[in-house]
């Protein structure tokens, strides 16, 4: 199986052309996005990022285990201090990594698809995760944490038993090596500072909404477990949440939250 090393220098060098807010690099870290976190809280400027070549205490909703093994995925969390202007649209934000994910895939040959609201496919399985968290000032977001977990070497896929939905690797969907993580991190980055500057536009839901897995299927939404919505998938509301038709042809909005999204036919 293949697998390479990653290192501060290589990733120095992958990232020198974009304009990032700072850099920590981990051989080893429990989470990237706690590590993110606590910087963010501690001052980071905008667009600094945390990346590891393992992680021993990856998560993923809801505190889910993401598995990072060593030397085989991009563990990746990006801090953003959100302008003025994109307050109101903060809900957006998993949107604009699943689109900066989906442009790196493109690059390299893959057309992925977005399982809403944070994973993104291959060939139906899935093969990158994205966890958005915030920090506090007071009543107002301070600044989001953007983790994003994909599964770049074979090794780095976890034993489908394990799994609820079943997961690949690029190495696996590109039937070759792919390229280096450093070089998959700066593409994702490149693009999500492209995106970003239309946080505020409708362009941002109406290519989300393009790429999304299962458009037009009958899908099913669990919410604890249960069965909290059924219909056919349609589209997205202006803050990202997902639309489905019910049977009566009505409109049914699902929300952010711990939704799990499943085709049924
Ligand atoms: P969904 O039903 O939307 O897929 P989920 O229960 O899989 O939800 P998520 O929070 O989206 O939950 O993803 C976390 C889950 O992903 C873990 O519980 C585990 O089953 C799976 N997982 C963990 N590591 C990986 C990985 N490297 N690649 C693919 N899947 C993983
Ligand atoms: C999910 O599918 O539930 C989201 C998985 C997000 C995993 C990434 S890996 C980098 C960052 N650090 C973490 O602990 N989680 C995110």
């Amino acid at each position: 199986m293949t697998s390479y090393k990653m290192n501060e220098t290589s990733l120095k060098k992958a990232l020198s052309k974009i304009n990032i807010g700072g850099l920590r690099y981990f051989d080893s870290i429990g989470s990237t996005n706690d590590e993110a976190l606590a910087w963010a809280a501690s001052g980071a400027k905008d667009f600094s990022i945390v990346i590891a070549d393992e992680q021993t205490r990856g998560r993923g909703r809801l505190n889910r285990t993401w598995h990072t093994p060593k030397g085989s995925a991009l563990a990746l969390s990006i801090i953003l201090r959100p302008a003025a202007s994109a307050l109101p649209h903060l809900s957006r934000t998993v949107g604009l990594a699943a689109l900066a994910i989906f442009d790196s895939l493109l690059n390299i040959g893959l057309v992925p698809k977005i399982k809403w609201p944070n994973d993104m496919l291959l060939n139906n399985k899935k093969t990158a995760g994205i966890l958005v968290e915030s920090v506090w000032s007071g009543s107002e977001v301070d600044s989001l944490v953007i983790g994003i977990g994909m599964n770049v070497y074979k090794a780095s896929t976890p034993p489908n038993d394990a799994l609820k939905f079943p997961a690949t690797s690029i190495e696996d969907e590109l039937g070759k090596e792919p390229p280096a993580r450093e070089e998959i991190g700066r593409d994702i980055l490149t693009s999500l500072m492209l995106w970003r500057e239309k946080m505020i536009s409708d362009e941002i839901i109406k290519t989300w909404e393009e790429r999304l897995a299962f458009r037009g299927w009958q899908v099913q939404i669990t919410s604890n477990g249960e069965i909290a919505n059924t219909g056919i998938l349609d589209g997205l509301e202006s803050d990202g949440s997902l639309r489905l038709q019910d049977e009566n042809g009505q409109p049914a909005i699902v929300r952010f939250g711990d939704v799990s999204l499943r085709p049924t036919a």
